[in-house]
């Protein structure tokens, strides 16, 4: 069990908003604060501090394999989920092949993968979804022996839609493809076991349930998988001795710090160890139970007020974001600001992401606004 009131207390804006926008920059909490100031600090004092910087962003990649249930070594740090993507379709071979990716997918995947198809000449497939949902069964008709890569989000950013990994994984092994997870709407909302799930790439950024700031973005890449790769993508800091300052060899480090690239993005991995540390200190199980209470409340509300949802009705089928039809969607984001709620536009919805510091309330107060100004 949560104890929510405590948590509360750790984010000063919710001193005067309700912020419910979490699909897309969460609360900042006091910990995210002080570690912003540390790093300032470290300017200050040291000058120049690249033990401690590189310590620190080390940590945060510790901290992100914990959340993950993965090795560190099978972490790399990056600064997007776009440039995840870019990396692992530059280190395969898709000459002739195949890589299917889901309609619901957020756009900067069908973005690297249609810049990369026409130079590795390889074919796209699109996956559809049904009434902004889809069904595990149809990846059996759409992944086969020449898909040698299967691209799906764990949760669409667009309405909350939830996959389930450990099932579509299978269907893709069994086909030998590999499975890329972006899991930037479900990591810190959703508990994730890439290995009981059977994932093979995840890739998630800070900005969202994680409770950090964009900038930076971690990319899990099974160990085996890892070692068979040799990225085209790369800088000094995906080699076995940055240090070295060879400048006439390439060697790999090991794993999936191979696809670590330049300098790493120290002053954001400050935030990114101060936000996992919260999140893991209070454990996933219990933030994805407190999470699916306020989701299925979410739900209730929007029956109650009549309000049409273009999210799965049964809060089993989705994540923590509630995406509420409106056509004048950015207008009323804008106007619900001034009223002090934080929730995100997208398209034709307002979405109303709720995290760990939310309450049953702040979403009974925020749906009755939205009904009362759309
Ligand atoms: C599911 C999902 N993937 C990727 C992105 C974009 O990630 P990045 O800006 O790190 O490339 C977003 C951003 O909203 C997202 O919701």
């Amino acid at each position: 069990m949560l104890n929510v009131a405590d948590l509360r207390s750790k984010f000063p804006i919710l001193q005067n908003k309700i912020v419910l926008s979490s699909c897309s920059q969460s609360a900042i909490s006091l910990d995210v604060l002080n570690a912003m100031e540390e790093y300032k600090e470290s300017l200050l004092l040291h000058g120049m501090a690249w033990d401690l910087w590189m310590e620190k962003v080390e940590n945060s990649k510790k901290e992100f394999a914990k959340l993950i249930h993965c090795d560190p070594k099978e972490v790399a740090v990056l600064s997007s989920v776009s440039d995840s993507i870019s990396s692992i379709l530059h280190a395969l071979d898709l000459k002739g092949k195949e890589v299917c990716l889901t309609e619901m997918d957020f756009p900067c995947i069908g973005h690297a993968i249609l810049a990369q198809q026409i130079k590795k000449e390889f074919n796209v497939t699109y996956i559809p979804h049904h009434n902004y949902t889809i069904n595990s069964d149809i990846y059996e008709q759409f992944v086969h022996k020449n898909t040698a890569l299967t691209c799906i989000p764990h949760v669409s950013y667009y309405n909350g839609f939830k996959q389930d990994l450990k099932k579509i994984a299978e269907i893709v092994h069994e086909n030998g493809s590999l499975l890329f997870v972006d899991a930037y709407q479900s990591a810190g909302s959703i508990d994730i076991n890439v290995k009981e799930m059977g994932i093979d790439f995840l890739a998630a950024g800070m900005q969202k349930y994680l409770l950090g700031v964009p900038g930076i973005s971690f990319l899990y890449i099974n160990h085996e998988l890892a070692e068979t790769l040799e990225p085209a993508t790369t800088g000094w800091f995906g080699q076995a001795k940055p240090f070295d300052f060879n400048l006439f060899d390439l060697e790999y480090a090991e794993s999936a710090q191979r696809f670590n690239t330049g300098t790493p993005p120290v002053m954001n991995a400050y935030v990114a160890n101060a936000a996992l540390l919260m999140i893991n200190s209070i454990g996933m199980p219990a933030i994805e139970a407190y999470l699916n209470e306020l989701s299925s409340f979410a739900i209730e509300q929007a029956k109650e007020l009549e309000l049409p949802i273009m999210s799965p009705s049964s809060p089993a089928m989705k994540g923590p974001n509630t995406a509420f039809y409106v056509e004048n969607a950015h207008i009323i984001e804008e106007k619900m600001k001034q009223e002090g709620f934080i929730v995100s536009a997208r398209q034709d919805v307002i979405r109303m992401a709720p995290h760990l510091y939310n309450t049953k309330d702040d979403l009974k107060e925020a749906i009755h606004l939205f009904k009362k100004l759309r």
